[in-house]
């Protein structure tokens, strides 16, 4: 099985941007932990970072065929990017919204995110842990959908 985490504008300046709001763990060490538990679960995970809307569309799409769930934090783009949604919506591909911090506490522009309604859900405000949690989310939804897709198998074997 295999995640993807995709990282939206500016989140490869974590650690030095806006330490206040974001805290100061560096992107990598956000995700060398997810890789351990990645590598505890048996899955295999990776990750993608880009400021451009286009890229992380490509990158969402790439996941056709090869992805059993995706973690993504698009980050401004959450607010603003219906080509972002349009291609989560497409993929059909479990996804989980996560956040460093608590969108709502936040300017009103913040509150509206226009990608969190495709997505399996949504973690916000728990800074680091927002991902670790959103990495306990996604292996969940994905073994309960191999589960499912293992209980339909034994059903059409039954019936053949
Ligand atoms: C963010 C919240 C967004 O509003 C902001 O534009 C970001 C980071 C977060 O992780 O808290 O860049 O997605």
């Amino acid at each position: 099985m295999k995640v993807v985490v995709i990282q939206g504008p500016n989140l490869n300046m974590l650690g030095m941007r806006e330490q206040n709001i974001y805290g100061s763990m560096k992107l990598a060490d956000i995700h060398a932990q997810m890789e351990g538990v990645a590598k505890q679960n048996n899955v295999e995970i990776e990750f993608f970072q880009s400021n451009l809307e286009g890229e992380i569309v490509d990158r969402l799409q790439e996941c056709l065929g090869d992805t059993d769930g995706i973690i993504i934090n698009p980050a401004a783009y959450t607010h603003t990017s219906i080509a972002i949604r349009d291609a989560i919506a497409a993929i059909q591909i479990p996804t989980v919204e996560v956040h460093l911090s608590n969108i709502y506490q936040r300017e009103e522009f913040r509150h509206k995110s226009v990608t969190a309604p495709v997505c399996a859900g949504q973690i916000a405000g728990f800074g680091p842990m927002s991902y670790h949690l959103g990495m306990m989310s996604i292996l969940q939804i994905m073994s309960e959908v191999a589960a499912m897709r293992e209980a339909k198998q034994a059903q059409a074997n039954l019936q053949s």
